[in-house]
């Protein structure tokens, strides 16, 4: 793994745009892309660019369960929002989470998955080590998959919905087999609050219970740290 060592987000952002850029110069034509705070910043800075991503694909990792692409928490719209609606790809796959068969939903995003083998895959990290909605304890075999949401994780939620029953209690998500296919993948942590789940993913054994250290058996990860979420490796 080689570790970026960043004094903000902003500058984070700028590393993440030069990535993106080397990728897409050697010939990438399928990106990996996550939600959430973490890739925000590197969204913007792909925005305000002249990169091209009109002949490539982008493949989200994951979506909730039931709620409709409009809805304002969910995947799809965050994406128009922060990076679809000013940079275009040819394509853009999220997950459906409103289909009417949710099994095969994840079979067909496996095959979205191989028929677009992901170049550079963009991750956040979870405090407590997830990767998508990969939570500890989940297969390193998983393919895209349905999870249930954990009640701590739909009560943490439920800020953002008008009430807690209207909390999605499912997500589809990429699996961290599937995750693991891509050829280059990128992981951002920024804060004190990621601190620990860095150090245990970087530096502690290799297990299910922190999903994120199955990226030491990946030969080609970036991850970009600022110096609260880097300041508990030894
Ligand atoms: C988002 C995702 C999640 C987030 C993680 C970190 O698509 O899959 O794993 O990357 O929860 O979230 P933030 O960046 O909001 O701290």
């Amino acid at each position: 793994m080689e570790i970026k060592l960043v004094q903000s987000q902003t500058e984070g952002g700028q590393i993440g745009l030069q990535i993106f850029k080397e990728a897409l110069l050697k010939g990438a034509n399928s990106f990996g892309l996550a939600t959430g705070s973490t890739p925000i910043s590197i969204y913007e800075a792909i925005s305000a660019s002249n990169l091209d991503f009109s002949k490539t694909v982008s493949i989200n990792l994951d979506e909730y369960v039931g709620i409709s692409a409009d809805h304002p928490e969910s995947y799809h719209y965050f994406m128009r929002e922060h990076l679809f609606g000013k940079k275009p790809f040819a394509h853009s796959f999220v997950p459906n989470g409103q289909a009417a068969d949710l099994k095969s939903e994840t079979e067909s995003y496996d095959k979205i998955i191989n028929d677009h083998p992901i170049d550079l895959q963009l991750l956040g990290l979870g405090q407590n080590g997830h990767i998508g909605f990969n939570e500890p304890g989940t297969s390193f075999t998983s393919k895209t998959h349905i999870v249930n949401l954990t009640e701590n994780t739909i009560r943490a939620n439920s800020r953002f919905f008008e009430s807690e029953d209207q909390v999605p209690k499912q997500a589809i998500s990429m699996g961290i087999a599937s995750i693991l296919q891509a050829k280059e993948i990128l992981i951002a942590a920024y804060g004190q609050n990621k601190a620990q789940a860095v150090r245990d993913f970087i530096q502690g054994p290799v297990t299910e219970a922190v999903p994120a250290s199955v990226l030491q058996k990946h030969p080609n990860v970036i991850v970009i740290l600022d110096p609260a979420a880097a300041s508990l490796l030894k």
